[in-house]
Protein backbone atom coordinates (compact mmCIF):
# COMPACT_ATOMS: atom_id res chain seq x y z
CA UNK A 1 0.00 0.00 0.00
CA UNK A 2 2.72 2.38 0.89
CA UNK A 3 4.44 1.69 -1.87
CA UNK A 4 1.17 2.41 -3.90
CA UNK A 5 1.05 5.78 -2.53
CA UNK A 6 4.63 6.85 -3.47
CA UNK A 7 3.95 5.73 -7.50
CA UNK A 8 2.42 9.98 -7.51
CA UNK A 9 5.74 11.03 -6.39
CA UNK A 10 7.62 9.09 -8.22
CA UNK A 11 5.90 10.43 -11.87
CA UNK A 12 6.33 13.83 -10.65
CA UNK A 13 9.93 13.71 -9.84
CA UNK A 14 10.88 12.28 -13.06
CA UNK A 15 8.43 15.17 -14.59
CA UNK A 16 10.43 17.96 -12.71
CA UNK A 17 13.59 16.61 -14.44
CA UNK A 18 12.44 16.41 -18.04
CA UNK A 19 11.03 20.19 -17.47
CA UNK A 20 14.53 21.66 -15.54
CA UNK A 21 16.50 19.67 -18.59
CA UNK A 22 14.29 21.52 -21.13
CA UNK A 23 15.08 24.81 -19.73
CA UNK A 24 18.42 25.01 -19.46
CA UNK A 25 20.18 23.84 -22.65
CA UNK A 26 24.03 24.91 -22.95
CA UNK A 27 24.05 28.31 -25.22
CA UNK A 28 25.24 25.92 -28.70
CA UNK A 29 29.29 27.01 -29.88
CA UNK A 30 29.87 28.79 -32.96
CA UNK A 31 30.85 25.73 -34.94
CA UNK A 32 27.57 24.09 -33.74
CA UNK A 33 25.69 26.92 -36.21
CA UNK A 34 24.99 24.26 -38.97
CA UNK A 35 23.05 21.62 -36.38
CA UNK A 36 19.49 23.07 -35.96
CA UNK A 37 18.41 23.36 -31.80
CA UNK A 38 16.52 20.91 -30.47
CA UNK A 39 13.43 22.16 -29.22
CA UNK A 40 10.90 20.42 -26.71
CA UNK A 41 7.87 18.30 -28.95
CA UNK A 42 5.02 19.76 -26.94
CA UNK A 43 4.48 23.83 -26.46
CA UNK A 44 6.75 24.94 -23.77
CA UNK A 45 4.65 25.99 -20.97
CA UNK A 46 5.25 30.42 -20.51
CA UNK A 47 8.68 30.11 -17.79
CA UNK A 48 8.91 34.06 -17.65
CA UNK A 49 7.67 37.24 -19.33
CA UNK A 50 9.88 36.78 -21.99
CA UNK A 51 8.65 35.70 -25.14
CA UNK A 52 10.67 32.62 -26.18
CA UNK A 53 13.73 30.67 -23.73
CA UNK A 54 16.51 32.42 -25.81
CA UNK A 55 18.78 28.96 -24.83
CA UNK A 56 20.76 28.41 -27.67
CA UNK A 57 19.18 30.95 -30.23
CA UNK A 58 21.13 34.08 -29.67
CA UNK A 59 24.20 34.30 -31.83
CA UNK A 60 27.26 34.31 -29.93
CA UNK A 61 28.95 36.71 -32.62
CA UNK A 62 25.71 39.29 -32.23
CA UNK A 63 25.88 39.09 -28.76
CA UNK A 64 29.68 39.94 -29.33
CA UNK A 65 29.18 42.71 -31.28
CA UNK A 66 26.72 44.59 -29.09
CA UNK A 67 28.11 48.03 -26.88
CA UNK A 68 27.62 47.32 -23.35
CA UNK A 69 24.35 49.47 -23.03
CA UNK A 70 22.90 47.42 -25.67
CA UNK A 71 21.19 44.37 -24.93
CA UNK A 72 19.58 41.78 -27.50
CA UNK A 73 17.24 39.37 -26.54
CA UNK A 74 13.41 37.92 -26.48
CA UNK A 75 10.54 40.40 -26.04
CA UNK A 76 9.44 40.85 -22.69
CA UNK A 77 6.21 41.48 -21.55
CA UNK A 78 7.60 44.30 -19.78
CA UNK A 79 8.96 46.29 -23.27
CA UNK A 80 5.03 47.86 -23.03
CA UNK A 81 6.45 49.93 -20.66
CA UNK A 82 9.59 50.71 -22.46
CA UNK A 83 8.60 52.81 -26.03
CA UNK A 84 7.84 49.56 -27.39
CA UNK A 85 4.80 50.97 -29.75
CA UNK A 86 6.50 54.00 -30.22
CA UNK A 87 9.13 52.09 -31.87
CA UNK A 88 6.69 49.93 -33.20
CA UNK A 89 5.15 52.95 -34.74
CA UNK A 90 8.03 53.81 -36.66
CA UNK A 91 7.46 50.86 -39.06
CA UNK A 92 3.80 51.52 -39.53
CA UNK A 93 -0.01 51.86 -38.04
CA UNK A 94 0.07 49.98 -34.46
CA UNK A 95 -3.19 51.28 -33.81
CA UNK A 96 -4.66 51.26 -30.49
CA UNK A 97 -2.76 48.80 -28.55
CA UNK A 98 -3.69 48.98 -25.13
CA UNK A 99 -2.37 47.05 -22.22
CA UNK A 100 -4.64 44.08 -22.68
CA UNK A 101 -4.14 43.75 -25.92
CA UNK A 102 -0.90 43.67 -25.99
CA UNK A 103 -0.85 41.37 -22.97
CA UNK A 104 -3.06 38.72 -24.91
CA UNK A 105 -1.50 38.92 -28.17
CA UNK A 106 1.93 38.56 -26.11
CA UNK A 107 0.55 35.22 -24.64
CA UNK A 108 -0.44 33.98 -27.67
CA UNK A 109 3.03 34.53 -29.35
CA UNK A 110 4.65 32.99 -26.21
CA UNK A 111 2.25 29.87 -26.14
CA UNK A 112 3.83 29.65 -29.71
CA UNK A 113 7.27 29.88 -28.67
CA UNK A 114 8.74 27.41 -31.19
CA UNK A 115 7.24 28.92 -34.57
CA UNK A 116 7.07 32.58 -33.47
CA UNK A 117 10.50 34.61 -32.29
CA UNK A 118 10.51 37.93 -31.42
CA UNK A 119 13.73 39.88 -30.69
CA UNK A 120 14.12 43.15 -29.19
CA UNK A 121 17.28 45.64 -28.37
CA UNK A 122 17.05 47.58 -25.12
CA UNK A 123 19.12 50.93 -24.88
CA UNK A 124 19.27 49.58 -20.96
CA UNK A 125 20.86 53.05 -20.23
CA UNK A 126 17.95 54.66 -20.85
CA UNK A 127 15.17 51.91 -20.58
CA UNK A 128 13.99 51.68 -24.03
CA UNK A 129 13.70 49.45 -26.67
CA UNK A 130 15.19 50.63 -29.84
CA UNK A 131 14.91 47.99 -32.09
CA UNK A 132 12.40 44.78 -33.02
CA UNK A 133 12.30 42.03 -34.90
CA UNK A 134 10.24 38.97 -35.36
CA UNK A 135 11.00 35.66 -37.16
CA UNK A 136 8.52 32.84 -37.91
CA UNK A 137 9.06 29.33 -39.12
CA UNK A 138 6.11 27.83 -41.39
CA UNK A 139 6.89 23.67 -41.43
CA UNK A 140 6.36 22.41 -45.02
CA UNK A 141 5.51 19.18 -46.77
CA UNK A 142 8.22 19.56 -49.49
CA UNK A 143 11.85 19.43 -49.81
CA UNK A 144 11.64 16.70 -47.46
CA UNK A 145 9.22 18.09 -44.97
CA UNK A 146 11.17 21.03 -44.65
CA UNK A 147 11.19 24.45 -42.90
CA UNK A 148 10.90 28.38 -44.35
CA UNK A 149 11.55 31.27 -42.44
CA UNK A 150 9.94 34.07 -42.39
CA UNK A 151 11.25 37.62 -41.39
CA UNK A 152 8.49 40.05 -40.26
CA UNK A 153 8.19 43.97 -38.44
CA UNK A 154 11.59 45.17 -38.74
CA UNK A 155 12.27 48.82 -37.10
CA UNK A 156 15.25 50.19 -35.47
CA UNK A 157 13.69 53.81 -33.56
CA UNK A 158 15.10 56.62 -35.38
CA UNK A 159 16.87 57.69 -32.17
CA UNK A 160 19.03 54.75 -32.94
CA UNK A 161 19.75 54.29 -36.70
CA UNK A 162 22.37 54.07 -38.50
CA UNK A 163 24.55 52.55 -35.75
CA UNK A 164 24.15 49.38 -37.40
CA UNK A 165 21.00 47.60 -35.15
CA UNK A 166 19.17 47.03 -38.10
CA UNK A 167 21.77 44.20 -39.31
CA UNK A 168 22.56 43.03 -35.72
CA UNK A 169 18.52 42.30 -35.41
CA UNK A 170 18.50 40.76 -39.02
CA UNK A 171 21.48 38.50 -38.38
CA UNK A 172 20.01 37.79 -35.15
CA UNK A 173 17.16 36.35 -36.84
CA UNK A 174 19.12 34.65 -39.67
CA UNK A 175 20.51 32.79 -36.70
CA UNK A 176 17.37 32.11 -35.13
CA UNK A 177 16.45 30.27 -38.63
CA UNK A 178 18.71 28.25 -38.86
CA UNK A 179 19.31 26.73 -35.61
CA UNK A 180 15.30 26.34 -35.93
CA UNK A 181 16.51 24.02 -39.24
CA UNK A 182 14.64 26.53 -41.72
CA UNK A 183 16.56 25.98 -45.17
CA UNK A 184 16.22 29.38 -46.11
CA UNK A 185 14.66 32.95 -44.93
CA UNK A 186 12.29 35.06 -47.04
CA UNK A 187 11.40 38.70 -46.39
CA UNK A 188 9.02 41.48 -48.33
CA UNK A 189 10.49 44.96 -48.43
CA UNK A 190 10.00 48.05 -50.14
CA UNK A 191 12.22 49.48 -53.23
CA UNK A 192 13.81 51.63 -50.48
CA UNK A 193 15.25 48.60 -48.28
CA UNK A 194 16.92 46.60 -50.84
CA UNK A 195 19.73 48.18 -50.40
CA UNK A 196 19.84 47.63 -46.26
CA UNK A 197 18.96 44.18 -46.78
CA UNK A 198 21.71 43.56 -49.64
CA UNK A 199 23.97 44.91 -46.84
CA UNK A 200 22.55 42.26 -44.43
CA UNK A 201 23.65 38.95 -46.90
CA UNK A 202 20.02 38.63 -48.44
CA UNK A 203 19.06 38.77 -52.29
CA UNK A 204 16.45 39.72 -54.50
CA UNK A 205 14.73 36.39 -55.58
CA UNK A 206 11.04 36.14 -57.45
CA UNK A 207 8.25 39.32 -56.44
CA UNK A 208 5.49 39.26 -53.86
CA UNK A 209 2.04 39.08 -54.34
CA UNK A 210 -0.52 40.04 -51.82
CA UNK A 211 -4.37 40.52 -51.40
CA UNK A 212 -5.41 42.92 -48.37
CA UNK A 213 -8.95 42.43 -46.73
C1 LIG B 1 15.63 50.00 -42.47
C2 LIG B 1 16.13 50.12 -41.04
C3 LIG B 1 15.64 48.90 -40.24
C4 LIG B 1 17.68 50.16 -41.05
O1 LIG B 1 18.14 50.17 -39.72
P1 LIG B 1 19.53 50.89 -39.30
O2 LIG B 1 19.87 50.44 -37.93
O3 LIG B 1 19.44 52.34 -39.52
O4 LIG B 1 20.55 50.27 -40.36
P2 LIG B 1 22.05 49.82 -40.11
O5 LIG B 1 22.76 50.91 -39.38
O6 LIG B 1 22.09 48.50 -39.47
O7 LIG B 1 22.58 49.73 -41.60
C5 LIG B 1 23.40 48.67 -42.06
C6 LIG B 1 23.93 49.06 -43.44
O8 LIG B 1 22.83 49.25 -44.34
C7 LIG B 1 22.84 50.57 -44.87
N1 LIG B 1 21.44 51.02 -44.96
C8 LIG B 1 20.59 51.29 -43.96
N2 LIG B 1 19.38 51.63 -44.44
C9 LIG B 1 19.50 51.57 -45.80
C10 LIG B 1 18.59 51.78 -46.87
N3 LIG B 1 17.30 52.11 -46.66
N4 LIG B 1 19.03 51.61 -48.15
C11 LIG B 1 20.33 51.23 -48.38
N5 LIG B 1 21.23 51.00 -47.40
C12 LIG B 1 20.81 51.17 -46.12
C13 LIG B 1 23.67 51.40 -43.89
O9 LIG B 1 24.22 52.52 -44.52
C14 LIG B 1 24.70 50.37 -43.45
O10 LIG B 1 25.67 50.27 -44.46
P3 LIG B 1 27.27 50.21 -44.17
O11 LIG B 1 27.53 48.87 -43.55
O12 LIG B 1 27.92 50.35 -45.50
O13 LIG B 1 27.57 51.31 -43.22
C15 LIG B 1 15.65 51.43 -40.37
O14 LIG B 1 16.00 52.52 -41.20
C16 LIG B 1 14.16 51.49 -40.09
O15 LIG B 1 13.71 51.04 -39.04
N6 LIG B 1 13.36 52.06 -41.02
C17 LIG B 1 11.92 52.23 -40.82
C18 LIG B 1 11.15 50.93 -40.79
C19 LIG B 1 11.43 50.07 -42.00
O16 LIG B 1 11.42 50.52 -43.14
N7 LIG B 1 11.68 48.77 -41.73
C20 LIG B 1 11.92 47.78 -42.75
C21 LIG B 1 10.65 47.14 -43.15
S1 LIG B 1 10.88 45.94 -44.43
Amino acid sequence: MASLLLIPKIIMSLYDRTRNRSTSAPVAPADDLAKPVSLPSAPAQPVSDLQFNPDGLISEEVLKGLPENLKIRPLSRSDYDKGFVETLSQLTTVGNLTREVFDERFAKLQKYNEVYFSIAIEDVSIGKVVALGTIFIEDKFIHEAGSVGHIEDIVVNDCARGKNLGRIVIEALKYIGQRRGAYKTLLACSEKNIGFYNKCGMSQKEVVMSVYY
